[in-house]
Parts: structure tokens; sequence; C-alpha cells
């Protein structure tokens, strides 16, 4: 029977950028759509990739908040900026869609629904921490204090980073809001739980873990791992609701209860699927019924796979729905041997990528190079970045055309001679060899053996040297032949690397005046008489100075990243070491990333007022363009009359930490001059030329 596939990657966050990380992932995927969707119909019908943004949670909402839009705003722009990216990649979505989306809502009501009347859901009281200031309950990365094992200063509320321990945020010492800085209170708080816990759901997911094909070795040990031996019961249950306020879905039966974002994400695929099924007439059905024979396949990675191999299935399996035929995880990227750093300029967002002029095809080829079915980690070293793209795809595999093609247009008005020849067997044979690598998700396989091919062309064309043939007389015949040969080696391996290179395969179809190649074209030999277009470059170089001037870019980039899910940690913030305290003096020169961490505004004093008991501060009531005014007290009462203040513009530190004080919360500072040696007495506030509003930037 002829199969009927959907594919999907993870559905990246919405508050960030596309950066060579998610790249891993998404190249991962779209070679093997790609690969897919070259085979006969008879074997593959169809197969369907879709994505989407990630657009619910906290994080998202707060974003918003700080960039002083609408979470729909937002993810309106980061979509665009998203599917730009994608694009520039090639990674081509049959749809990319948003989980803000009514397909996605009805499907989180429908399995909510099922898994309620399954005796799956439960609702509990539990205790959380509350921020007073910001009126919300605060997700455990939100939630800051010192480690409860080590004494660590600073660690979230899930873990400590200092000593690796792993706690609930109640057990921190001295809490703190990583969002406005206060203590938060403990409050109660109705929540629902999908019941992993059930007899139910422990014995299907450790069948299910452990049938074939779904999850790679190493992944189904991890897994048996976290479910622990039969009769065990090692699953508590999951919170799959979060308190108003929230940017997601409202639970239709609990008013002011919303989805937890990992509940609807997953359902995303669903969502983005039936609404690319609404456009295309394709069933949605036959992919989402129990025991569908349609394959359904995530590529995601090691990081979420908790969610994808145990919460997803065991959601679809008791809402009635088909599971996962296979889950495919791969690791994480790194940057010459280490993780993506901003210091370093390795965390390099798609865009600067594209927008510094490279082509996306070399780092397709990279990946592709280096990828396996396993779930390593995969480095990207620059050095050999360069030397392996500019050896294989210029040195290998592009040389062969252009040192034959030119005869071809020149002496033989385009038209080729027999190409077939016994020479080129071993390129043909191999057709099933690398569709079985692809197939396994073994990249790097199937492109070693392409290139081994290719060497082999190129021992031809060394051998022929068709460039001294065309100097001798009498010799038109085998000129003719040799290079016609060539074309056909240089037409299978470029069938071969389609997958990977799309475009070069497109701009090859068109000079060989052929249509689009699938992958039996690797039977049958181009035929005598065909005519070719004339040669034009394919591919060029890659100047090792444009990886200088990408890393350049990026150490520069402020932008904010993927990376910024949980806020920054809250020492580097505040200046504060968390052991030894580090005298000035030793700081040394700071980079230009280093000051951009520091936001400056503009602010107009809108209000200013005496502090009951205090004798040097003034109260400041400050509008830096936000919805609401901040306030500020600051130590300037020996200099200003709070009076004469009112109206005037000056400058404030923005993202400085809240601080608690005696007669209320701090929300920033503002800036004056004073002599560090006390000479010249005062303190002197600065303020900006005419022209100035109210939130500007200072920079
Ligand atoms: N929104 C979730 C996924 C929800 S799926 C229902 C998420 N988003 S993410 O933007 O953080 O990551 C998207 C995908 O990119 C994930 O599969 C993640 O593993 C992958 N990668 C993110 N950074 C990566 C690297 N540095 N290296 C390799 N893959 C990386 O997780
Ligand atoms: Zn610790």
């Amino acid at each position: 029977m002829s199969r009927k596939i959907l594919v999907t990657s993870a559905l990246p966050y919405a508050n960030g950028a596309i950066h060579l990380g998610h790249l891993v992932e998404y190249i991962q995927t779209d070679v093997w759509v790609r690969f897919q969707k070259m085979q006969p119909k008879d074997q593959v019908a169809e197969c369907w990739y879709v994505c989407a943004d990630d657009t619910h949670g906290t994080p998202i909402m707060l974003r918003a908040e700080k960039d002083g839009i609408t979470p729909e705003a937002l993810i309106k722009r980061v979509h665009d900026e998203h599917a730009r990216d994608f694009a520039g990649f090639h990674v081509a979505f049959d749809n990319f869609h948003s989980t803000h989306s009514p397909e996605t809502q009805e499907y989180c009501n429908v399995i909510y629904a099922r898994l309620k009347d399954n005796g799956l859901i439960e609702k509990r009281t539990i205790e959380q921490y509350y921020d007073p200031i910001k009126q919300l309950f605060l997700p455990d990365r939100f939630i800051k204090g010192e480690c409860p094992k080590c004494g660590a200063q600073d660690q979230y509320g899930d873990n400590c980073e200092s000593c690796g321990a792993a706690y609930t945020p109640n057990e921190l010492k001295n809490p703190y809001s990583a969002i406005s800085g206060v203590k938060p209170e403990l409050r109660n708080s109705d929540h629902y739980f999908f019941k992993l816990s059930d007899a139910r759901c422990q014995g299907f997911l450790r069948r299910w873990t452990r049938e074939t094909g779904r999850l790679q070795p190493e992944a189904a040990n991890k897994m048996q791992e976290w479910l622990g031996a039969d009769g065990e019961n090692r699953l508590t249950d999951w919170d799959i609701s979060r308190d108003a306020p929230y940017f997601g879905f409202e639970i239709f039966d609990a008013p002011g209860k919303y989805f937890y974002v990992w509940l609807d994400a997953p359902i995303g695929y669903m969502g983005s699927f039936k609404n690319l099924c609404d456009r295309k007439s394709i069933d949605f059905t036959e992919y989402f019924r129990p025991g569908a024979t349609t394959e359904l396949y995530h590529f995601i990675g090691k990081d979420i796979l908790y969610f994808h191999a145990l919460f997803w299935p065991a959601e679809l399996e008791h809402a009635g729905l088909r599971t996962p035929s296979g889950v495919f995880a791969h690791g994480f990227l790194t940057v010459d041997g280490t993780k993506m750093s901003k210091t370093r300029g390795t965390f390099i967002t798609a865009e600067s990528y594209l927008k510094t002029g490279l082509d996306p095809e070399w780092l397709r080829y990279y990946y592709a190079a280096k990828l396996n079915s396993t779930m390593e980690d995969i480095d990207l070293n620059l050095e050999d970045f360069v030397a392996r793209v500019n050896s294989d795809l210029i040195g290998k595999y592009v040389n062969i055309a252009s040192r034959c093609a030119g005869f071809i247009g020149k002496r033989f008005g385009g038209k080729l001679a027999a190409t077939d020849a016994e020479w080129q067997k071993p390129l043909r044979e191999a057709s099933a060899r690398i569709a079985e690598a692809y197939e396994q998700r073994e990249f790097g396989r199937a492109l070693r053996e392409v290139m081994a091919l290719a060497d082999t062309a190129n021992i031809f064309v060394n051998d022929k040297k068709p460039w001294e043939l065309a100097k001798r007389e009498g010799q038109e015949a085998e000129l003719h032949a040799a290079c016609s040969q060539a074309i056909e080696a240089f037409r299978l391996l470029t069938l071969y690397l389609k997958p990977v290179l799309p475009k070069v395969a497109e701009a090859v179809e068109a000079f060989l005046g052929i249509a689009p190649l699938a992958w039996n074209d690797a039977l049958a030999a181009l035929p005598a008489g065909h005519a070719i277009k004339p040669y034009s470059h394919l591919m060029t170089r890659i100047d090792p100075k444009l990886i200088d001037t990408l890393v350049e870019a990026n150490k520069e980039s402020l932008a904010p990243t993927a990376e910024n899910q949980a806020p920054a940690k809250e020492s580097e913030k505040k200046g504060e070491a968390a052991a030894a305290p580090v005298p000035a003096e030793a700081n040394g020169p700071i980079g230009i990333d280093d000051f951009m961490k520091v936001d400056l505004r503009v602010a107009r004093i809108v209000d200013a007022g005496h502090v009951e008991g205090a004798e040097k501060l003034v109260r400041l009531t400050l509008d830096i363009g936000e919805s609401k005014p901040r306030q500020v007290f600051a130590g300037i009462k020996s200099a200003y009359d709070p009076a004469q203040l009112v109206g005037r513009l000056t400058v404030m530190v923005a993202n400085l930490a809240p601080r608690k004080m005696r007669f209320g919360v701090s929300e920033g500072m503002i800036l004056a001059a004073s002599d560090p040696a006390g000479a010249t007495p005062g303190i002197f506030l600065l303020a900006p030329d005419a022209g100035a509003l109210p939130g500007m930037r200072v920079k």
C-alpha cells in the first residue's frame, strides 16, 4: 500500500528569532520531507509537512507587555519573521500556522473533554506563589531565591544551576519575583490535572514506548527509566491549567482558567494540519482516527522528549485518537565545540546569516553531512564548515559540470551524445542505498556515499581530460562522449543531493532542460541528442572572510532571542556577584553588549513628592511611554524641591530590577551627576535636549 505521511517540526516559540540551533531541526525535517516527496506515487502517495508558531504562555504575555504591544500584535510580527527566515533557508512547510488559531482551540477542547469523560482530569487546589505587584501567579522560572540545598543566590524556582538540585519553588529560601522583585505570597488556586498516574496511562506508556519504531533506542531507554519497573507508579499527574492573566485558551468549563501552553502546543500540530486539510481537501480523519494506517512523525530536539514521548501519546490515546508512528529526537547544536554564545558571536540568527550574504544551501549541506538518526549533539565548526563545503560541493560536485558543460555548448550545439556508460553503473546502483540512508535519517551516510560517487566521476573526467581532447584533432567523438557521460553522472549526483540542495537542483534542471528530478529518474539515462542549455555558475566557494563578518555581526546583535524564554539571571542584571563582590576597577572595559543591557529611557516627571520618614528621598512618578507610570525613589531631596521637578524630562534606567523599600517599590533609577571627591557639592539631574519625548531610548 502506498504511504501517506504527516510530518511535523517542533513549534518555535513566538517571542524570539530563529537561530542556527533551531535550523538543525527544520533543515533535518525538510530534507526528510523533500526526500519523501521525490518518491514515486505508488510508494509515497502523499507527504505533508506542517508547523506553527507556539504562541501562548506567560513569557510571551510579558514580552508583549514589555514591548508595549498586545500579545496578538507580537505573535503576528514574529510569525512574519519566522516565515521569512524559514523560506530563506528553503524550509518548505505545506503549512506554517499558529497555535493561536480556532482549529487548535477546537482540538484542545475536544481532547480535554474526552480526557475528562474518561475520568482522567482532576481538579485540585494547590498552593502557589503569587506576585502581589504584577498580580499574577508566578511560573517556576519567574521565582528566584536561595537554593535550599547549597544556599546559592538567585536560583530559579525549579532547580539550582550551582549544585544541580531540583526542588519546588516553595522550598526556595528568601524567594522573590523575577518580574517585580517583590516577595511573593503563597495563595491557593484550583488547578486541573491530567492523571498520568492513572494505571491506564502508565500501562499504555509502558507498552507504547517499547513498540518498534516509536522511539530511538536511547530515547526508549530513557523513558523506561522515567516510567520505572513494571508495577511501579512513578509518573505524577500533570498540571494542565494556569490562572488568569494568561495568554492562551480559556478552559470552556472553567472560567478564569487557561490551558497551559504545553497542553495546546502539540495540539497545534493538529490545528495546523486541519487548516491545511480545509484548504486542500485532504481527509483529516484519515490521519487522526484511532488505528489510522497513515503515518505521523514528529521531529523534535532532545530537550522536549518528555512532552512528546509521554504526555502527548497518552493524551492522544485516551482522547480516542491515533498516536504518533514515531518521534525523532535530534541533539543540540554547538558552535566550535561549545554552546552558542552571544559574547563570542556564535549565537547566530538565521536572519544575520542570510543578510551577511551566506548561501543557505551551504548550511543545509553541512548540517546534513553531520546528521544521523541519533540524539548526539552536532557541532558547527566554522573552519571545517568552509573547508567541507568548498571541497565537497565546489571541488567535487560542481566541478564536474563546470569542466564539461562548456564543450557541449560550444562544440556540439548543446546536444548530448549517448550518456550511458559502464563506468557509471555504481552511480546508478547506489540509488537504493542512498534512499535507504535518507529514509533512516542517516543523512551523513547518504552524503558520504554521494561524495564517493562524485570522486568516481572526477576520476573519469581527470582520465579523459576533455580540455586536452578539445585541442586535438579527430577526437571530437571522444570529447563528445566523455562530456556527455560526465553530464549524466552530474545529473545523478544532483538527484541524490536534491533533498539537501533544492535550489541548486532547480538550477541544474533548468540547465539540463529536464522536468523536476524524482527518485526514479536514476533508472534511465538522458537520451542521445538531448539538448542542454548554456552552463552558468551553480554555486560559489565560501570566502572565509564572510564567516568573520557573520560572527562580528552577531557579537553586536542585540536582538532578544528565543534563549530569553526566562528572564536573564538577576545577579547579572543587578551587577551583583553571587559570591565574592568584585571591586569596580576590576571590571575593566565593557563591550557594547554590556552597555546595551542597560535600558535607558527619557522620562517625564509627572509627579514628585516628599516621602514620610525619609530624609534624602523624593518620590517620583515617571512617564516613559508605558501604560502605567513608574514609581521611583531618588536620593535628590538635598538638591531639589519636588514641586520644581514636575514636568521636567530626565533619564531613567528602565530595566533595573524593582526594589522593595520601606516606603514602597522603586521601579527604576534616574540619572544625576555628582563629584565623587565631594569637592564640588551638589547633585545635578540629567536632562535631554528639547524635542526628546518620554520613552525614547538613550544610548
Ligand atoms: N515551543 C517549544 C516546542 C513546542 S512543540 C509542540 C520549543 N520551542 S523552541 O523555539 O525553544 O525550540 C524549537 C525546536 O528547536 C525544539 O525542538 C528545540 O529542541 C530546537 N532547538 C532549539 N535550540 C536548539 C539548538 N541549539 N540545537 C538544536 N536544536 C535546538 O521548544
Ligand atoms: Zn544549590
